[in-house]
Parts: structure tokens; sequence; C-alpha cells
């Protein structure tokens, strides 16, 4: 394993990324934590993340300067570079000399470890204040930049090594080379952590976790809770059941893919309920979106916990018990609820699959140590239709918030045409990768006069919501192409009776949400 320490800058999971990118398996720690602890993990290499502070500044994370000395190799990002020049005895000052984004650095060393066979002149990502002005005795000086003259310097004696910009980023265009050779020649290690190792690894590891206990799944239609539940029926096959709640706020042909393409494609037993009219029935006559999530959330809760309690009572007439839950948790959760202590992560309106406590399973978190794209790779290694696997981010109230005024039957169904069409159009263009999703809205209650054939129509409009994003937490709305908007609008107001126009959406986030509700 290879530890990176997260100072507290939004890189560390980037680098940890880019660290697997190599073929290499890594983990984030925070920097609080002590260095023997560290140590204590037999780490194979350390990389030390930038970091928003000054190390001059009050209350800088620091490190012990133990961490240098235990014959581990490590590679000191822009905070975590002068960190190490100065436990080392370098000099860091404030220069004055401040560089922020893309500059020329120049490699001074050719030909050394970490800049081997990549351009003298090269453009890098800068973001310092401080910079470091001497190196620390040992160390070669192997590149610098205007404002940094000790941009990268290298001690293969002691394998360590450091850079001052961020090589993580893909604005750094020789980054990944850069860290590449870090790992495999600065550090001696080789490119062997593979999907396929991970799938064996997890399979080893859930069947050390359930033993002959058997295990509840309930399904999204999602990636995640998708692959989560391959992965453990690879494991431990007929002791697991899973569950998927049909409450019709899918979108078109989604209920058939769990149903059918999953079932085919894995052999998972699993128990459908449909709950479609119980949903319907909950949310007759509501308007307000908040009231909505709201009643979404907890009719999936009771029907979950009916469908389980099934399940247990299943098991229980066979004499076994149901001890286990399977969770999607990912990585980026549990980094970001302090390193996770095994219990359940749950962002509480923004996951529909979120269960009450007094429901007392055991979690078996199989993505735990997992990002998206990987996922989505152990997806595809598990044979999973790549419909599944490629789906783009769907929320758990599903059609049910895109709906803007109450939901009913028919409204679904329009807007699960116009969605459709959408969608097709999209895939048609060949933009699926290039958007991160793009919701369809219904406007139910608004009505606008057009012209069909000879008549006059008074129907309602659709919203086409493209939006580009890394993460969803800002987005911006995507440039579409204006013949793909042009055949999706001509399409929709064709084949959907009812919808007479469509809009776009040139809204970014912030102001606006991804979602209208
Ligand atoms: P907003 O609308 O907040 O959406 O900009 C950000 C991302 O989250 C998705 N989303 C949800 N996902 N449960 C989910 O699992 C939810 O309740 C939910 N609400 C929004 C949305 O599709 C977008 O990708």
């Amino acid at each position: 394993t290879v530890l990176v320490v997260d100072f507290g800058a939004q890189y560390a999971q980037l680098i940890a990324r880019r660290v697997r990118e190599a073929r290499v398996y890594s983990e984030i720690v925070p920097s609080t934590m002590p260095v023997a602890e560290i140590l204590a993990k037999r780490p194979k290499a350390i990389i030390l993340s930038g970091g928003p502070s000054s190390v001059y500044a009050e209350g800088a994370p620091a490190l012990s300067r133990e961490i240098f000395e235990a014959g581990v190799p490590v590679l000191g990002i822009c905070y975590g570079f002068q960190i190490m020049a100065q436990a080392l005895g370098g000099t860091v000052a404030n220069t004055g000399g401040r560089e922020y984004g893309r500059t020329p650095l120049t490699v001074t060393r050719p030909g050394s470890t970490l800049f081997e066979g990549t351009p003298e002149e090269q453009p890098v990502w800068m973001s310092h204040g401080d910079a470091c002005s001497a190196a620390p005795e040992g160390f070669v000086v192997t590149a610098a930049t205007e404002g940094a003259p000790v941009a990268a310097f290298e001690c293969d004696e002691k394998q360590l090594y450091g850079v001052q910009y961020h090589p993580e980023v893909l604005h750094s265009s020789y980054g990944q080379q850069v860290l590449e050779h870090f790992l495999y020649r600065g550090a001696g290690l080789e490119p062997t952590w593979t999907t396929h190792n991970v799938v064996e690894e997890q399979i080893a590891a859930i069947r050390e976790q359930v033993g002959d206990k058997r295990v509840i799944c309930g399904l999204s239609g999602g990636v995640d809770s998708a692959v989560a539940a391959a992965l453990v029926q690879r494991a431990v096959g007929s002791q697991l059941t899973c569950v998927f709640v049909d409450h019709g706020l899918l979108r078109k042909g989604e209920a058939e893919q769990v149903e059918k393409d999953f079932v085919a494609a894995t052999g998972v037993q699993l128990k459908v309920v449909d709950a479609q009219k119980r949903f319907l029935d909950a949310l007759a006559g509501k308007t307000e979106p908040e009231e909505k999530r709201k009643i979404i959330g907890r009719e999936f809760i009771r029907v979950f916990e009916q469908a389980a309690s099934e399940v247990v009572a299943d098991a229980g007439a066979h004499g076994e018990a149901v001890d286990f839950l399977v969770q999607g948790t990912l990585y980026p959760d549990v980094v970001e609820s302090g390193g996770g202590t095994g219990t359940a992560n749950i962002k509480s309106h923004h996951n529909v699959g979120g269960l009450p406590e007094d429901l007392q399973f055991r979690l078996v978190e199989p993505l735990r140590k997992l990002f998206k794209d990987e996922v989505r790779k152990v997806g595809e290694e598990l044979g999973l239709p790549s419909e599944i696997v490629w789906r783009q981010p769907f929320p758990g109230p599903g059609l049910g918030i895109r709906i803007i005024g109450e939901v009913t039957r028919d409204r679904l169904d329009l807007l699960r045409e116009a969605d459709a069409i959408a969608r097709e159009e999209l895939t048609v263009a060949g933009l699926d990768r290039d958007i991160w999703q793009c919701p369809v809205v219904l406007l139910a209650d608004v009505r606008s006069v057009g012209v069909q054939g000879d008549g006059r129509t008074y129907g309602h409009p659709v919203v086409l919501r493209p939006v580009s994003s890394e993460d969803a937490m800002t987005a911006d709305w995507s440039r579409l192409p204006y013949d793909v908007l042009a055949k999706i609008s001509t399409r929709i107001t064709n084949e959907v009776p009812e919808v007479n126009r469509v809009v776009l959406d040139v809204t970014s986030k912030p102001p606006g949400t991804i979602e209208w509700e």
C-alpha cells in the first residue's frame, strides 16, 4: 500500500486515484495520524499531499521528521514538499514569488529519477506562496520555475523526493509520468494492482466476513448497489437475496434492466416488490418538493423493511438467520466521514436506500475502498450489462422530483417517454460520457399554446437540463450541439402527445441545483 497523507487540501483523493491508475494500491490517511501509526501500516511508499497552509502559519499541520528516517520512500507534493524541505534542513521562505496556475517548469537535471524521459520545459500546475530556496543537504535540485528556484529535489540514496507543483492534476502535462517514476523507479514498486485482483480480494474478504450466514441487499437500479450485489453473489451465491422495490419512479426500461438483465448476468435471487400504487397514493395531491422527497424516502423504508422482514422470516422457517445487509458505500464517503468506523454512513435526504438503525444487520460494504470509476471497472469485470455499469447518476426519489407539480401515473408515463427520447439521441450522438447527466423535467402545471398540424394545442413544456460536472457539487450547463438539441425537440414534440414545447435550462450550479426539486 502507498499511503497518501492528507494535509486537508482537496488534492489527496486525486493523488490516491492517480496512484491507483498507475496500478499501485493507495489509501488516504489524515495528517493528524501519529507517524508511528502511519509507519505501523507498513506502507511501501508515502506521499505527502498539498495543503492550504504556509508551513510558518500558526497551527499549520506538522509532521514528525521520523517519517523521513524510517527507510520508506517518500514523495512530498506542494505543502508536503515544503514540510519535507523544512524538516530536513532546507530553507523555506516567503519569497513574494507567489505562483498560481499553469507555470513553465525547467528540468535542470534531465534523466533524474523523477524526470527521466520528460521534456526539459514542461507546463505544471502551481499553487504556492512560500517557496523553497535551498534544498536540504544531500539533495539534488532537479527542476526550477521563475518563482520557485527549487521546484523539485531528489535524494536517491534515501529514496526521498519532492515537487513544489501538483503532478496529480491534468494541467501538469507530465505529472502522471513523474508520479509513476516515483513509484516504479524511486520506490521500486510494481504495477500489479488490477481490477481482477480487486475482485478476487473482495470475494475472499466477503467470504471471510459472512461465513455461512445469509445476506440481504437492496437494489436501486444504480451502479453502486448493482456492483456490490454482484460481488456478494460471486462470493456467497445463494446465501444472498436481493430486494428491488419498484416504486414506479424509475425511467423507461430501468426496472426491466434490474429484473431481467441484472438477474441474467449474475444469477441473484431477486424479490421484486411492486409498490407503484402505494407510492402514487402517498404522493397524491402533493406538490411541495421537500414533502414529496420525504414521502418517497419514508415509503421506501417502509416497503423495504417489510420485504426484509419477509426474507428474514423465510430464512427463519429454514432455521437460518439473515445477519448482513449489503451497502454500496464508496471510498470518498469513507474518507469524508473521517476514515469510517464500519457503520452506515447515509446522507440523509440524498440516499433513498438509507435505512433506520433499528434494522439490526451488520454491514457488508465491498466497495468501501473504491472510487466510482473503479466500481465501474469492477462491474465490467463481473460482466454486468453496460446500461447498468455506465448509468448516469439518478436521484433516489427518481422521476418524482422531475415532475414539477403533482405526481400522477399519466404524467410519469409522459415524462418517461420524453426522457427516453432525450437519452436515446444523446447516446446516438456519442455524448453520454461527455455530460454528467441530463435530467428531463416536466412542468406539469404549466401550459402553453402551440400549433400542430392544423390545430391549436395547449400542452406542457419539458425542460432539458444537460450538465457537465466533476462531482455534482458544482456544475455548468453543457453546450450541446444545436442539431442534437433540434433532433430531441422535434422527436419529443412529435412523439409525446401533451408536450408541445421543449426548453433548455442554461443555468449553472450554483445558483441552480441540478435537479429542479
Ligand atoms: P442537486 O439537484 O442537489 O443534485 O444539484 C446533485 C446530484 O445528486 C443527485 N441527487 C440525488 N441523488 N438521492 C440521490 O441518490 C437524492 O435524493 C438526490 N437528489 C439529487 C442529482 O441527480 C445530481 O446528480
